[in-house]
């Protein structure tokens, strides 16, 4: 079977954005593939992380994957520093990968900011460690948003450029799975932005623990425009918003895509269900639906991270079994490069 690997970093406020973008893709996978859903704790901290923080984090992170669905004994879900392999494989790849490369790394050049003299290396390495991530395993489907694609393209060059320079064939050819549009969940305030746990306002986003109460007053805040809802009419061939479309109402087009997304159903349908409705009464159905669907899930990581051994366990198998995979693979790996086994 095809192998995926994916990963999300424990920085904490797991909002909508998380579970329609990442998780609740990785649930839909795990039928058709061999799942490996990583915590990425050593990608956290290439920006600072207090350590209980951390530690809190990874295992919401891991909850948050089991709440959604993820079934831990048809795919392996671990943390990242419970593997070895990671650090390991990702300093080879650290001496494969070029600094031309990494300096056109866009993720790098936001997160830095201006002030990039006192950005750690870690954040610079990043894309390294990313491909490592998946290459330890020879993983071949990455299932990523938009914003990855370009950390994926490097990670399938430095598999390239490694099997050319130690003439192998030792890494596969990656595919990323990019995930669609209703991947993309906007901020509730502003259409514009991506709705982000950096975000000062939490009425931006809708965070995958929050309560009937808490979804309800959001998505009834969220901000509207004075028009109806449009219909399937706006959509282009492919069933898609047009790019100037979807900019003339953001906020409109990003709570129908939340309503598709989380009814699983084709954006225009969704829109045919509310065409020329106002947005009280599209907001009203939005809210019933969000609760439904994210109540339990809520409810259900806050008892897991309740129970953190029940978690910590569920991590430790996973990272045995992660570790059985990866370690032959290093092996390999070694023998290429040159490492004497003594
Ligand atoms: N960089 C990814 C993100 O921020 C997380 C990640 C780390 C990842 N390693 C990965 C995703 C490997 C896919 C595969 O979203």
């Amino acid at each position: 079977m095809k192998r995926i690997f994916s990963g999300v970093q424990p920085t904490g406020n797991l909002h909508l954005g998380n579970y329609l973008g990442a998780i609740k893709n990785f649930v839909a996978l795990q039928d058709d593939y061999d799942c490996i859903y990583c915590v990425v704790d050593m990608h956290a901290i290439t920006l600072w992380q207090d350590p209980g923080a951390l530690r809190a984090n990874t295992r919401e992170v891991a909850a948050a994957y089991l709440a959604a669905g993820v079934d831990p004994k048809r795919c392996i879900v671990f943390n990242q520093s419970q593997v070895p392999a990671h650090a390991q494989l990702a300093w080879i790849f650290n001496c494969v990968a070029r600094l031309g490369w990494l300096n056109r790394m866009t993720q790098f050049k936001d997160k830095a900011g201006k002030n990039r003299e006192k950005a750690s290396v870690g954040l610079y390495a990043y894309p390294n460690l990313m491909a490592a991530d998946i290459l330890a395993y020879k993983a071949t489907h990455v299932p990523v948003g938009q914003d990855q694609k370009q950390h994926l393209e490097l990670a399938r060059d430095i598999a390239q450029k490694f099997n050319n320079d130690y003439e192998t064939e030792l890494f596969p050819i990656l595919e990323p799975l990019i995930l669609g549009p209703a991947a993309r969940v906007m901020s509730l305030r502003d259409g514009a932005k991506k709705m982000s746990k950096s975000e000062a306002s939490d009425m931006s986003r809708i965070n995958m623990t929050d309560g009937a109460d808490d979804i309800a007053k959001k998505i009834r805040k969220a901000t509207s425009d004075a028009e109806l809802l449009p219909g399937p009419e706006a959509l282009d061939e492919n069933g898609a918003v047009p790019e100037e479309t979807r900019q003339a109402r953001p906020e409109a087009y990003n709570l129908l895509g939340i309503y598709a997304a989380l009814s699983d159903k084709p954006l225009a349908e969704a829109m045919t269900e509310f065409a020329g409705s106002q947005f009280s009464h599209f907001k009203a159905v939005l809210t019933d639906l969000a609760v439904a669907a994210l109540g339990p899930m809520g409810h259900e990581m806050k008892r897991l991270t309740g129970d953190p051994s029940s978690v910590d366990a569920v991590l430790r198998d996973g990272a045995e079994r992660a570790r059985a995979i990866a370690e032959p693979v290093l092996r390999e790996v070694y023998d290429k490069v040159g490492f004497l086994r003594s």
